[in-house]
């Protein structure tokens, strides 16, 4: 079916995730078809897209001899958390870099960073180039003590991380021919561009006829078509020399970061209630939420119309909604808690 043989992947997670259709979004979403592929069920420490990526590049650095994965991300990142919960099952060590001053109630992935045993360095900045500058660091002085470290990139986006979501899209396939159709749009959240990538790989090497389209959650359009071009050119010279995406085919729906990246509007934040109240799936502001927002905005805009099938993609991200609650409380529930 598909001549491509992908390497190794270690089995973590919970595949295949189920597909669900939200039969009482309809009438929010004007008839259009809404189907979620529940990537947040993946695990509970490994829930969400990271997992996917990981199983691949964690193979891959069992093979290399790897002890140490050293990582960055916000002081909520999912992504590090993932990669702590991955080391803490395969018995490598996890340092994590994460941009934040540790201030506040220690919850959601931080909390989680630590029970899993990380090695936490928590750097108050935003700048990811500082954030990088510090995992060289750390990555010196492990090898100087005499272990064998790997940077993973923000987001674990990579060509190997890239083969998660391509892989993915061979998981889809039966789960597509089961339902009777193809999807008209597959529609994710991008805050590094690796998932997107990996669909795009996907789609080439399964022939899937339909759009690939990410919501980016923080900064723009180009930056998108930038980083998925980089991760594309470098699957190129990984793993398939003649894989023809490239930056044409990239589909961004910029527009939606709203107040900032891991900020809520109250727009964004009701909607995620509605979501929730009228549905049961419960979806985190600074990925899924606003990304499933920007889709209904969409929707109104005509951008979708009536009978258009799509399926987005439930990347996770739960344990970042938990540092919202005082959020919550103070602009939306009301005085509930
Ligand atoms: C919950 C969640 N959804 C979506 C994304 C975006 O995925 P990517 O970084 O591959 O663009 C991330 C991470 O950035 C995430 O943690």
């Amino acid at each position: 079916m598909c001549a491509f043989e992908f390497p190794k992947r270690i089995p973590l997670s919970q595949l295949p995730t189920p597909i669900e259709k939200l039969e009482r979004l309809a009438p929010l979403f004007n008839g259009v078809e809404i189907y979620i592929k529940r990537d947040d069920l993946t695990g509970i420490d490994l829930s969400g897209n990271k997992i996917r990526k990981l199983e691949f590049i964690a193979a891959k650095a069992l093979q290399q001899g790897i002890d140490t994965l050293i990582t960055a991300g916000g002081q909520q990142s999912n992504h590090a958390r993932a990669t702590a919960a991955v080391a803490a099952r395969l018995g490598l060590r996890a340092h994590l870099v994460l941009g934040g001053d540790g201030k506040g109630a220690l919850t959601g992935n931080l909390l989680l960073d630590y029970l899993l045993g990380a090695e936490v360095t928590l750097v108050p900045t935003e700048d990811l180039d500082a954030l990088t500058t510090v995992m060289q660091e750390l990555a010196n002085e492990y090898r100087k003590k005499g272990h064998q470290p790997e940077i993973l990139p923000m987001g674990a986006s990579n060509a190997t991380g890239a083969l998660g979501y391509a892989h993915a899209i061979a998981e889809m396939l039966p789960q597509f021919e089961g339902l009777g159709f193809i999807p008209d749009y597959i529609v994710a959240a991008a805050g590094s561009g690796g998932t997107h990538a990996g669909l795009m790989i996907g789609k080439e090497l399964f022939k899937l006829p339909c759009e690939i389209i990410s919501i980016n959650v923080r900064m723009d359009a180009p930056y998108f078509v930038r980083e998925i071009s980089r991760v594309l050119d470098e699957f190129r010279n990984l793993y398939l020399s003649d894989l023809q995406a490239c930056a044409q085919d990239i589909h961004i729906v910029d527009g939606y970061v709203g107040t900032g990246y891991a900020q809520s509007t109250l727009d964004e934040l009701r909607f995620i209630h509605n979501v929730a109240r009228t549905t049961g799936l419960v979806l985190d502001p600074v990925y899924t939420g606003k990304a499933f927002y920007a889709l209904w905005r969409e929707t109104q805009n005509g951008r979708f119309q009536k009978g258009n099938r799509i399926l987005f993609i439930h990347t996770g991200g739960i344990y970042g909604l938990f540092p919202f609650g005082d959020q919550y409380a103070r602009e939306v529930l009301g005085s509930k808690p």
